[in-house]
């Protein structure tokens, strides 16, 4: 494996177990796998590509469709330099680096002083400051024991590339670190193109890439991500009031992915933790397995007026929004909600991992591994399974998958391989809501059998019903 910089490894088992699940069953991959890897880059499988969709799809429709003060956009990754020296990106999107001269392990200098001295106020010390504690604590470095670590120094998190030619001719650019100044730089045609009255927000989802110092836990600190991302134009006076009402759609969200409310909690930051654009940010935490524990999970950011007033004086256009009831010009003020999809991913995969202890067909004991994820979002949503593969019986399923499948309209697997149990126990690992089995008595009593994933109880039906019932049941 090409190893990058410094890794933060959880040993908890259930984060070990969900990483080879992932790769067992088809979630996610490696990068680069083949070729022994390259650290901190993940594919998605044939199931991980049907469940991140599922949770952009629901997202777009429960903040997007649903919502008449909503308008969507799909902005370039690729966006103009002078775009993130407005932002403020090119100056204070940094990390304090620290490295170590013996092993080459790299470190953020704030994050090795709260571990190693369990100092809790190095937020928004200047590298000279860091580097000063450094030295006077004289620490030894993590990995190999050895003192030798550098001074603090900055490191900007924006990937670089070059359009053209590499040469004096190409222009530099960057690869967006989020997907907020998009919306930002393109708000004006957005304005001037729809039926928008403020407040109206604007939704995007979206890669981004950040040169992350300490990667690491799987899917939850990587370099190149999706982000799912609201920028709301409200007017400066009712940003209380919004702020509160942001909090609680994204609450409602958490409940609608079905999440365990005791492992997700709101951390309000404190002034010198808020990033250079913010007033006040809220993040939502989840409780993850391990060392890693509580982690952010979402943010909500009260922007203010920065990003535009930035784009404005920076561009020299007209952003300011017309008032036509007050007959007045102001900058709206901005709320942003923002939600990475890597960590819903992990999350909901976390959160609906269970094992039960049973026994099998042989009265063994044995361990039934099954994910309890919400049917809107689980990749599969139903099986049809024949008992055997015997013409007589595959026939009939294969028009009963057919049959399920337009009435749904959704994925749908069909099995004929192995035998029943580890048919079942397949899809209770990746989290199918229902088997179908059509055995030899369907085609005396035209009936099925429709196994539960979580109370594995079982239910006669007769096969004209099947689809209205799943069509119902993962509404
Ligand atoms: N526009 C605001 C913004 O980008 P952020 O807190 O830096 O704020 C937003 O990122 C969300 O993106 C986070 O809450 C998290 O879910 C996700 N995220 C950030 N960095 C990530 C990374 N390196 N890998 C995976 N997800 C990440």
């Amino acid at each position: 494996m090409i190893d990058t910089p410094e890794t933060t490894p959880v040993r908890a088992s259930t984060m070990e177990k969900i990483v080879a699940l992932s790769k067992r069953r088809g979630f996610v991959y490696p990068g680069s796998d083949v070729y022994g890897g390259l650290a901190n880059t993940w594919d998605f499988g044939p199931l991980g590509v049907e469940l991140k969709n599922n949770i952009k799809r629901l997202w777009w429709s429960t903040f997007i469709h649903k919502r008449p003060d909503m308008v969507g956009l799909d902005a370039g990754i690729l966006m103009h330099p002078r775009v993130w020296e407005a932002s403020g990106h090119v100056v204070n999107f940094n990390d304090p680096l620290v490295d170590c001269r013996t092993c080459k392990s790299r470190f953020r200098a704030d994050h090795l002083l709260e571990q190693k001295l369990g100092l809790k106020d190095v937020d928004g010390k200047s590298p000279e400051e860091l580097s000063a504690i450094l030295r006077e604590a004289n620490l030894a470095c993590p990995v190999c024991g050895n003192r030798t670590l550098t001074d603090a120094r900055q490191f900007n998190m924006m990937f670089s590339t070059t359009i053209g030619p590499v040469s004096e001719t190409g222009v530099g650019v960057y690869l967006r670190p989020e997907t907020a100044q998009g919306i930002f730089v393109q708000y004006k045609n957005i304005m001037a193109s729809n039926r928008v009255k403020i407040p109206f927000g604007v939704g995007q989802i979206g890669k981004a890439f950040r040169n992350e110092i300490t990667p690491g836990n799987f899917i939850f600190r990587v370099l190149e991500f999706e982000q799912m991302e609201i920028e709301y134009f409200i007017s400066p006076d009712e940003w209380e009031i919004q702020f509160e009402n942001w909090l609680k759609a994204m609450s409602d969200w958490i409940d609608l992915l079905g999440l365990d409310r005791e492992r997700v909690r709101v951390r309000e930051h404190s002034q010198e933790k808020l990033s250079h654009y913010s007033k006040r940010t809220a993040d939502y935490e989840y409780d993850f397995p391990g060392a890693l524990g509580w982690g952010e999970l979402y943010g909500l950011a009260y922007r203010t007026d920065f990003d535009l007033r930035s784009h404005q004086e920076a561009s020299g256009v007209d952003l300011r929004y017309f008032d036509q009831a007050n007959n007045t010009r102001f900058l709206p003020h901005v709320i942003e909600p923002t939600f990475g999809v890597e960590r819903t991913f992990l999350t909901v995969l976390i959160d609906a991992y269970d094992e039960e202890q049973t026994t099998d067909v042989n009265g063994k004991a044995d361990t039934r591994v099954l994910l309890r994820l919400d049917p809107k979002i689980a990749p599969y949503k139903a099986a049809i399974l024949p008992l055997a593969r015997k013409p007589e019986l595959t026939e009939v399923a294969r028009q009963l998958f057919a049959d399920v499948q337009a009435e749904t309209g959704a994925l749908i697997d069909y099995d004929e391989t192995a035998n029943i149990g580890k048919r079942y126990r397949r899809q209770d690992e990746i989290g199918t809501p229902f088997c179908v089995t059509v055995d030899f008595d369907t085609l005396a009593d035209g009936a099925v059998t429709i196994r539960d994933r979580d109370t594995t109880a079982q239910e006669r039906m007769p096969i004209a019903e099947v689809p209205g019932y799943i069509r119902q049941a993962i509404r």
